[in-house]
Protein backbone atom coordinates (compact mmCIF):
# COMPACT_ATOMS: atom_id res chain seq x y z
CA UNK A 1 0.00 0.00 0.00
CA UNK A 2 1.18 3.60 -0.70
CA UNK A 3 1.84 6.30 0.58
CA UNK A 4 -0.96 9.36 0.53
CA UNK A 5 -0.95 12.85 1.22
CA UNK A 6 -4.46 14.74 1.33
CA UNK A 7 -4.73 18.43 1.73
CA UNK A 8 -1.88 18.97 4.25
CA UNK A 9 -1.09 21.81 5.87
CA UNK A 10 1.67 22.37 8.60
CA UNK A 11 2.18 25.43 10.20
CA UNK A 12 5.28 25.88 13.01
CA UNK A 13 4.80 27.71 16.21
CA UNK A 14 1.01 28.44 15.32
CA UNK A 15 -0.58 31.18 17.41
CA UNK A 16 2.76 32.94 18.11
CA UNK A 17 4.41 35.43 16.63
CA UNK A 18 6.51 33.10 14.98
CA UNK A 19 3.88 31.35 12.93
CA UNK A 20 4.96 29.85 9.61
CA UNK A 21 2.93 28.10 7.05
CA UNK A 22 5.37 25.50 6.04
CA UNK A 23 3.38 23.37 4.08
CA UNK A 24 0.05 24.72 1.87
CA UNK A 25 -2.42 22.36 0.42
CA UNK A 26 0.01 19.12 -0.02
CA UNK A 27 -1.23 16.24 -2.37
CA UNK A 28 0.76 13.51 -3.53
CA UNK A 29 0.92 10.09 -4.01
CA UNK A 30 3.58 7.57 -4.17
CA UNK A 31 3.41 3.72 -5.00
CA UNK A 32 5.57 0.96 -3.25
CA UNK A 33 8.22 0.18 -5.24
CA UNK A 34 8.90 4.10 -6.73
CA UNK A 35 11.86 5.69 -6.56
CA UNK A 36 10.90 9.49 -6.50
CA UNK A 37 12.94 12.76 -5.95
CA UNK A 38 11.86 15.79 -3.98
CA UNK A 39 13.45 19.12 -5.38
CA UNK A 40 13.00 22.99 -5.13
CA UNK A 41 14.82 25.92 -3.61
CA UNK A 42 15.93 26.53 -0.14
CA UNK A 43 13.48 26.52 2.47
CA UNK A 44 10.77 25.50 0.17
CA UNK A 45 9.39 22.89 2.96
CA UNK A 46 11.03 19.48 1.76
CA UNK A 47 12.40 18.24 5.11
CA UNK A 48 8.98 19.72 6.57
CA UNK A 49 7.17 17.27 4.19
CA UNK A 50 9.21 14.08 4.45
CA UNK A 51 9.07 14.57 8.13
CA UNK A 52 5.21 14.06 7.91
CA UNK A 53 5.65 10.69 6.47
CA UNK A 54 7.41 8.43 9.85
CA UNK A 55 5.16 11.68 11.46
CA UNK A 56 7.65 12.92 12.90
CA UNK A 57 5.34 15.75 12.11
CA UNK A 58 1.73 15.61 12.22
CA UNK A 59 -0.20 17.58 9.77
CA UNK A 60 -2.08 20.68 11.55
CA UNK A 61 -4.76 20.17 8.45
CA UNK A 62 -5.30 17.05 6.49
CA UNK A 63 -3.45 13.89 6.61
CA UNK A 64 -0.87 11.47 5.72
CA UNK A 65 -1.65 8.06 4.91
CA UNK A 66 1.60 5.69 4.95
CA UNK A 67 0.12 1.92 4.46
CA UNK A 68 -2.52 1.26 6.80
CA UNK A 69 -1.00 4.58 9.48
CA UNK A 70 -2.83 7.44 9.14
CA UNK A 71 -1.51 10.73 10.87
CA UNK A 72 -4.13 13.74 11.41
CA UNK A 73 -4.47 16.34 13.67
CA UNK A 74 -7.81 14.68 14.64
CA UNK A 75 -7.03 12.97 17.46
CA UNK A 76 -10.53 10.44 16.20
CA UNK A 77 -8.91 10.07 12.75
CA UNK A 78 -5.14 9.32 13.18
CA UNK A 79 -3.66 5.76 14.31
CA UNK A 80 -3.09 4.75 18.02
CA UNK A 81 -0.11 3.21 17.80
CA UNK A 82 2.91 4.82 15.32
CA UNK A 83 5.69 3.09 16.85
CA UNK A 84 4.91 0.36 13.98
CA UNK A 85 5.46 3.49 11.42
CA UNK A 86 9.03 4.21 12.73
CA UNK A 87 9.77 0.34 11.52
CA UNK A 88 7.93 1.00 8.13
CA UNK A 89 9.71 4.34 7.50
CA UNK A 90 13.41 5.01 7.86
CA UNK A 91 14.04 8.71 7.72
CA UNK A 92 17.74 9.31 7.95
CA UNK A 93 18.10 13.44 8.49
CA UNK A 94 19.29 16.53 6.61
CA UNK A 95 21.58 17.06 9.44
CA UNK A 96 23.06 13.15 10.67
CA UNK A 97 24.34 14.60 14.15
CA UNK A 98 20.25 14.95 15.27
CA UNK A 99 20.16 11.21 14.82
CA UNK A 100 23.40 9.79 16.18
CA UNK A 101 23.39 9.63 20.50
CA UNK A 102 24.79 6.58 21.50
CA UNK A 103 28.45 6.28 22.55
CA UNK A 104 30.09 3.80 20.21
CA UNK A 105 29.30 3.46 15.99
CA UNK A 106 28.03 -0.13 16.52
CA UNK A 107 25.66 0.79 19.59
CA UNK A 108 24.42 3.57 17.98
CA UNK A 109 23.68 1.43 14.54
CA UNK A 110 22.32 -1.58 16.49
CA UNK A 111 20.05 0.49 18.33
CA UNK A 112 17.15 0.28 15.87
CA UNK A 113 16.87 -3.03 15.50
CA UNK A 114 16.93 -3.55 19.34
CA UNK A 115 14.20 -1.30 19.80
CA UNK A 116 12.37 -3.35 17.22
CA UNK A 117 13.07 -6.57 18.85
CA UNK A 118 15.79 -8.41 17.39
CA UNK A 119 18.36 -9.99 20.09
CA UNK A 120 21.26 -8.16 20.99
CA UNK A 121 23.27 -10.54 18.82
CA UNK A 122 21.10 -10.29 15.73
CA UNK A 123 21.19 -6.75 16.19
CA UNK A 124 24.49 -6.00 16.31
CA UNK A 125 24.64 -8.58 13.22
CA UNK A 126 22.32 -6.02 11.81
CA UNK A 127 24.69 -3.26 12.38
CA UNK A 128 27.74 -4.88 10.85
CA UNK A 129 26.09 -5.67 8.09
CA UNK A 130 24.09 -2.42 7.50
CA UNK A 131 27.97 -0.55 8.35
CA UNK A 132 29.67 -2.76 5.73
CA UNK A 133 26.92 -1.94 3.23
CA UNK A 134 27.83 2.10 3.85
CA UNK A 135 31.46 1.32 3.82
CA UNK A 136 32.81 1.80 7.25
CA UNK A 137 34.44 -1.46 8.31
CA UNK A 138 35.32 -3.13 11.74
CA UNK A 139 37.97 0.12 12.28
CA UNK A 140 35.08 2.21 13.30
CA UNK A 141 32.60 -0.22 15.73
CA UNK A 142 33.99 1.02 18.60
CA UNK A 143 34.79 5.35 17.52
CA UNK A 144 31.78 7.27 19.04
CA UNK A 145 29.74 8.87 16.37
CA UNK A 146 30.48 12.38 17.45
CA UNK A 147 34.29 12.29 17.06
CA UNK A 148 33.62 11.48 12.94
CA UNK A 149 33.84 13.26 10.08
CA UNK A 150 30.50 14.73 8.81
CA UNK A 151 30.74 12.21 6.01
CA UNK A 152 31.47 9.76 8.17
CA UNK A 153 28.80 10.98 10.58
CA UNK A 154 26.23 10.26 7.46
CA UNK A 155 27.23 7.47 6.69
CA UNK A 156 26.70 6.32 10.09
CA UNK A 157 23.18 7.48 10.12
CA UNK A 158 22.69 5.81 7.06
CA UNK A 159 23.33 2.66 8.77
CA UNK A 160 21.82 3.28 11.63
CA UNK A 161 18.33 3.37 9.04
CA UNK A 162 19.34 0.50 7.03
CA UNK A 163 19.53 -1.45 9.95
CA UNK A 164 16.17 -1.21 10.25
CA UNK A 165 15.33 -2.82 7.00
CA UNK A 166 12.23 -0.07 6.63
CA UNK A 167 9.75 -0.74 3.39
CA UNK A 168 10.15 3.26 2.79
CA UNK A 169 13.87 4.75 2.82
CA UNK A 170 13.54 8.73 2.94
CA UNK A 171 16.59 10.22 2.72
CA UNK A 172 17.25 13.69 3.11
CA UNK A 173 20.08 15.20 1.03
CA UNK A 174 22.19 11.87 1.95
CA UNK A 175 25.14 12.87 -0.48
CA UNK A 176 25.80 16.37 1.06
CA UNK A 177 29.34 16.22 2.52
CA UNK A 178 30.40 13.07 0.88
CA UNK A 179 33.55 13.23 -1.52
CA UNK A 180 32.44 12.43 -4.88
CA UNK A 181 33.12 8.66 -5.03
CA UNK A 182 31.88 8.23 -1.87
CA UNK A 183 28.42 9.84 -3.01
CA UNK A 184 28.17 7.67 -6.38
CA UNK A 185 28.69 4.47 -4.26
CA UNK A 186 25.77 5.99 -2.02
CA UNK A 187 23.96 6.36 -4.54
CA UNK A 188 24.49 3.03 -6.22
CA UNK A 189 23.65 1.49 -2.28
CA UNK A 190 20.11 2.91 -2.67
CA UNK A 191 19.77 1.82 -6.55
CA UNK A 192 20.21 -1.82 -5.03
CA UNK A 193 18.14 -1.39 -2.08
CA UNK A 194 15.79 0.01 -4.66
CA UNK A 195 15.98 -2.93 -6.86
CA UNK A 196 15.11 -5.37 -3.91
CA UNK A 197 12.08 -3.51 -3.51
CA UNK A 198 12.57 -0.90 -1.51
CA UNK A 199 10.42 2.67 -1.68
CA UNK A 200 13.02 5.50 -1.95
CA UNK A 201 12.09 8.71 -1.25
CA UNK A 202 15.33 10.83 -2.32
CA UNK A 203 15.27 14.62 -0.94
CA UNK A 204 18.42 16.40 -2.97
CA UNK A 205 19.41 19.77 -4.52
CA UNK A 206 21.50 17.71 -7.48
CA UNK A 207 19.54 17.49 -10.82
CA UNK A 208 21.70 14.73 -11.99
CA UNK A 209 21.00 12.40 -9.26
CA UNK A 210 17.54 13.55 -9.81
CA UNK A 211 17.82 12.86 -13.23
CA UNK A 212 19.85 9.55 -13.41
CA UNK A 213 17.71 7.73 -9.96
CA UNK A 214 14.34 8.82 -9.95
CA UNK A 215 11.12 7.71 -11.91
CA UNK A 216 9.10 10.65 -10.80
CA UNK A 217 9.82 14.18 -9.27
CA UNK A 218 7.87 16.59 -7.03
CA UNK A 219 9.06 20.41 -7.23
CA UNK A 220 8.19 22.23 -4.11
CA UNK A 221 7.86 25.68 -4.38
CA UNK A 222 6.61 28.33 -1.17
CA UNK A 223 5.19 24.97 0.49
CA UNK A 224 3.21 23.52 -2.30
CA UNK A 225 3.95 21.22 -5.50
CA UNK A 226 4.60 23.45 -8.03
CA UNK A 227 4.89 20.19 -10.71
CA UNK A 228 4.86 16.38 -10.65
CA UNK A 229 6.04 14.58 -13.89
CA UNK A 230 8.82 12.60 -15.06
CA UNK A 231 12.71 13.84 -14.45
CA UNK A 232 13.19 13.77 -17.98
CA UNK A 233 9.97 16.19 -18.74
CA UNK A 234 11.19 18.39 -15.78
CA UNK A 235 14.53 19.07 -17.37
CA UNK A 236 13.28 19.39 -20.91
CA UNK A 237 11.41 22.15 -20.03
CA UNK A 238 12.21 25.83 -18.32
CA UNK A 239 12.62 25.35 -14.56
CA UNK A 240 14.77 28.61 -13.60
CA UNK A 241 11.50 29.68 -11.97
CA UNK A 242 11.73 26.95 -9.41
CA UNK A 243 15.20 27.76 -8.90
CA UNK A 244 16.78 24.83 -10.03
CA UNK A 245 19.65 24.12 -12.35
CA UNK A 246 19.18 21.13 -15.36
CA UNK A 247 22.26 19.19 -15.10
CA UNK A 248 24.95 20.38 -17.33
CA UNK A 249 25.22 17.41 -19.33
CA UNK A 250 21.29 17.76 -20.12
CA UNK A 251 21.89 21.21 -21.25
CA UNK A 252 24.18 20.14 -23.71
CA UNK A 253 22.30 17.50 -25.41
CA UNK A 254 19.60 20.10 -25.62
CA UNK A 255 21.96 22.15 -27.11
CA UNK A 256 23.10 19.79 -29.70
CA UNK A 257 19.53 19.04 -30.41
CA UNK A 258 18.38 22.49 -30.65
CA UNK A 259 21.65 22.50 -33.37
CA UNK A 260 19.94 20.06 -35.37
CA UNK A 261 21.82 17.09 -34.03
CA UNK A 262 19.22 14.15 -33.95
CA UNK A 263 19.60 13.54 -30.05
CA UNK A 264 17.19 11.20 -28.18
CA UNK A 265 17.19 13.54 -24.82
CA UNK A 266 14.59 10.41 -23.01
CA UNK A 267 17.92 8.42 -23.34
CA UNK A 268 19.95 10.97 -21.47
CA UNK A 269 20.07 10.28 -18.30
CA UNK A 270 23.99 10.55 -17.41
CA UNK A 271 26.83 11.31 -19.73
CA UNK A 272 27.93 8.03 -20.76
CA UNK A 273 24.20 7.37 -22.00
CA UNK A 274 24.67 10.65 -23.91
CA UNK A 275 27.91 9.88 -25.55
CA UNK A 276 26.07 6.71 -26.96
CA UNK A 277 23.25 9.18 -28.50
CA UNK A 278 26.26 11.24 -29.88
CA UNK A 279 27.66 8.36 -31.23
CA UNK A 280 24.88 7.12 -32.81
CA UNK A 281 23.64 10.17 -34.20
CA UNK A 282 26.89 10.71 -36.12
CA UNK A 283 26.90 7.05 -37.10
CA UNK A 284 23.90 6.79 -38.13
N1 LIG B 1 11.30 24.60 13.66
C1 LIG B 1 10.90 25.57 12.85
N2 LIG B 1 10.24 26.66 13.30
C2 LIG B 1 9.81 27.63 12.48
N3 LIG B 1 9.99 27.62 11.13
C3 LIG B 1 10.64 26.57 10.62
C4 LIG B 1 11.14 25.50 11.44
N4 LIG B 1 11.76 24.60 10.64
C5 LIG B 1 11.66 25.09 9.38
N5 LIG B 1 11.00 26.27 9.37
C6 LIG B 1 10.68 27.08 8.19
O1 LIG B 1 9.84 26.34 7.33
C7 LIG B 1 10.24 26.51 5.97
C8 LIG B 1 10.51 25.17 5.34
O2 LIG B 1 11.67 24.61 5.96
P1 LIG B 1 12.30 23.23 5.47
O3 LIG B 1 13.39 22.89 6.42
O4 LIG B 1 11.19 22.24 5.32
O5 LIG B 1 12.85 23.65 4.03
P2 LIG B 1 13.72 22.77 3.00
O6 LIG B 1 13.00 22.82 1.69
O7 LIG B 1 14.01 21.45 3.57
O8 LIG B 1 15.06 23.65 2.86
P3 LIG B 1 16.60 23.19 2.59
O9 LIG B 1 16.70 22.94 1.11
O10 LIG B 1 17.38 24.38 3.01
O11 LIG B 1 16.88 22.00 3.43
C9 LIG B 1 11.44 27.45 5.98
O12 LIG B 1 11.02 28.74 5.64
C10 LIG B 1 11.95 27.39 7.41
O13 LIG B 1 12.51 28.63 7.79
MG1 LIG C 1 15.75 20.52 4.19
Amino acid sequence: MPIDFSSVCYTYSPKTPLQYEALKDINLHIDDGEFVALVGRTGCGKSTLVSHINALLVPSKGKVKVDEFVSSSDKKKRSKKISPLRKLVGLVFQFPEYQLFEETVLKDVSFGPKNFGRSKEEALEDAKEALSLVGLGESFYDRSPFELSGGEKRRVAIAGILAIHPKYLVVDEPTAGLDPLGAKEMMDLFDEIHAKGTTIILVTHDMSLVLKHADKVFVMSEGQIAKTCSPIELFKGDITQYSLQIPPFFEFAKQLKAQGMDICLDDCVDIPSLAKEIARCQNG
